[in-house]
C-alpha cells in the first residue's frame, strides 16, 4: 500500500456523541468547534453524529458549513408501527448525509444482528444516505485468535446488496471503546488491510474507532491502510475533537 493509493480515498473524522449533548450543549460545541476546524485540510471529511434531538436544529446552525451531520441509527422502513425507531425519510428531511449502523453498543445491548444491520444499511443507501458500519471483535474473541473469523463474517452477512461505492466502514474493536486500551496503531492498520481484502471497492474509506484521543490521533493517520476515525469520548469538547480533525 503506498501513499498515492492512499491519497485517492477520502479521509473522514467523525464525532459519535452517542447519548450525549442537550440541543443547548450541541450549539455550544459548535461554536468553538467552527471556527477551530474552518482551516482544516479540505480534503477531510468532518461528521458530527449527534443524538436524534440535536440533529435539526444542528442542521440549521451548520447550513453552509463545511461540518456535515450523522445519525446513530435508521430503521429500514419509511413509516409504521416501530416504537422508538427514526425513517430515512425523517432524516433526509432535515439534511442528514450520514448514519452510523451496527456500532457494537447497539449490538450489545439493543439485540442488533447482522441481519437487521443489513437492512439497516440499504434503507440508508435507498434514502441517499452514506452508512457508517462499525464492525470488530470482543477481546475474549481476540485472546481466542478469531479476530479475523469475526470481521469477515460480519462483512459478509453486513454487505448483502449493499453499494460499496458509497460506504464507509469503521473497525472498532469492542475491547478499545470507552476504554483507554487503544489498539496498537500497527494492529489497526493490519486489521483493516484485512476488512479492505474482504471488498469489491477497494476504495472505501475505512476509519479507526476506539479511545482515539488527541494524543495518538497522528500516530493513526500516519497508518497506510486507515483512512480516518469514529470519535467517541474525544469529540466531545471542542478543542479536543478539533485537535483530532487537524491532525499532522
Ligand atoms: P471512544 O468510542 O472513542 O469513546 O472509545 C468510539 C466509538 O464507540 O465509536
Amino acid at each position: 500500500m503506498s501513499i498515492e493509493e492512499k491519497a485517492v480515498r477520502k479521509v473522514v473524522i467523525a464525532g459519535n456523541w452517542k447519548m450525549h449533548k442537550t440541543q443547548a450543549e450541541s450549539l455550544e460545541f459548535v461554536q468553538g468547534f467552527k471556527a477551530a476546524v474552518e482551516n482544516a485540510d479540505e480534503t477531510r471529511d468532518i461528521i458530527l453524529c449527534t443524538p436524534f434531538t440535536s440533529l435539526a436544529i444542528m442542521s440549521k446552525n451548520l447550513h453552509g458549513s463545511r461540518i456535515k451531520l450523522g445519525a446513530q441509527n435508521i430503521h429500514w422502513e419509511d413509516q409504521g408501527a416501530y416504537t422508538g425507531e427514526i425513517s430515512g425519510g425523517m432524516l433526509t428531511e432535515i439534511g442528514i448525509n450520514y448514519v452510523i449502523i451496527g456500532h457494537s453498543e447497539r449490538r450489545q445491548y439493543f439485540g442488533e444482528t447482522d441481519e437487521t444491520v443489513n437492512l439497516r444499511l440499504r434503507a440508508a443507501q435507498n434514502h441517499g444516505i452514506t452508512p457508517i458500519l462499525c464492525v470488530g471483535e470482543t477481546k475474549a474473541q481476540r485472546d481466542a485468535g478469531e479476530t479475523e473469523n469475526i470481521i469477515i463474517n460480519q462483512l459478509k452477512k453486513d454487505l448483502v446488496g449493499v453499494d460499496q461505492n458509497d460506504l464507509i466502514i469503521a473497525y472498532e474493536p469492542i475491547w478499545a471503546i470507552g476504554t483507554g486500551d487503544t489498539c496498537e496503531s500497527i494492529e489497526a492498520n493490519r486489521v483493516i488491510g484485512v476488512i479492505r481484502q474482504q471488498l469489491d471497492n477497494k476504495d472505501v474509506s475505512i476509519q479507526y474507532g476506539g479511545s482515539v484521543k488527541p494524543g495518538n490521533i497522528d500516530e493513526i493517520m500516519a497508518q497506510p491502510e486507515i483512512d480516518g476515525a469514529l470519535v467517541g469520548g474525544a469529540s466531545l469538547e471542542p478543542d479536543s475533537f478539533a485537535r483530532i480533525v487537524n491532525y499532522n
